[in-house]
């Protein structure tokens, strides 16, 4: 996405909230990859280490996933960059994390980050206590899915939702690269299989076969236990508003 913003454009009000707490800045860089925020860039001051800065005006519609994301970011720090704080200023929404110098996360065949990308899945689904969420059966009008469907989507996970590469970071870590994950504006809470679920578009879309990707899947006891007919719920959900290729990969899931 083209960057709508620059930094002298944000509100006065915001951009002071945020050099009161690291400094002035001294240089703004774009993010590339950018699929949501409409200003997503790197700053540095003299004083405080690089942060990512996430921001939009508050009636924009990519609003709400900055304030998502500022719910949950605090929450995952077992497997996100450290937050550093949250705004609301001058009409402007906004979040800021530790900035990390990595690269998105190889998810293709026999790469050596899906170890590590499979070490981070397993730590990232935990029960939930917090502000209110969505939850994963509210993406979808009330008309496309029975009562029955929606129970079969519930649960307090917190889930993700959108592991695409660009929001799988590998950075080093003083053993080693490791695997933290940003672009947590669409979390929602729902049962734990239906992360793995959503993982499989990512494994496919990595030219993973399907029965590769469900066998890569099958290392987790969740997706093991996960039951056929609730896949078949959310594959079809999915496929609602869908893409032709990834209706193709989520009928694969239709039992
Ligand atoms: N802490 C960070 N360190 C380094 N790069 C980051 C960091 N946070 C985000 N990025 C990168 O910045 C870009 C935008 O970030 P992010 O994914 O959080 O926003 P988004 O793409 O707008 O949201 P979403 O992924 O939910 O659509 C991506 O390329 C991402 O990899
Ligand atoms: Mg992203």
């Amino acid at each position: 996405m083209t960057p709508q913003f620059r930094w002298p454009s944000l509100s006065y009000a915001l951009r002071d909230a945020i050099e009161s707490d690291i400094g002035r800045v001294t240089k703004t860089v774009s993010l590339p990859w950018t699929r949501s925020a409409p200003y997503a860039a790197v700053l540095r001051t003299r004083t405080h280490r690089p942060v990512v800065l996430k921001a939009a005006p508050e009636c924009h519609k990519a609003a709400e996933y900055v304030r998502r994301e500022a719910i949950v970011s605090p929450r995952v720090a077992h497997v996100a960059p450290a937050f550093v704080g949250a705004y609301n200023a001058g009409g402007w929404v906004a979040t800021l994390a530790a900035f990390h110098d990595a690269r998105f996360a190889d998810l293709t065949p026999g790469s050596a980050d899906l170890p590590r990308v499979a070490r981070v899945l397993g730590a990232v689904s935990r029960p939930y206590a917090g502000p209110s969420l969505p939850r994963l059966c509210d993406r979808w009008p009330d008309a496309a899915l029975s009562a029955e469907d929606r129970s079969s989507l519930g649960g307090f996970t917190l889930l993700h939702t959108n592991l695409h590469r660009t929001n799988l970071l590998v950075y080093k870590e003083t053993w080693g690269p490791r695997v933290h994950i940003v672009g947590w504006g669409r979390a929602v809470l729902g049962p734990r299989w239906a992360e793995l679920a959503m993982f499989y578009r990512e494994l496919r879309r990595a030219d993973h076969t399907a029965h590769a990707a469900h066998a890569w899947l099958a290392q987790f006891p969740t997706w093991r236990k996960a039951l056929p007919g609730r896949l078949t719920v959310l594959a079809r959900a999915m496929q609602r508003d869908a893409s032709p290729r990834d209706r193709a990969v989520w009928a694969e899931l239709i039992s």
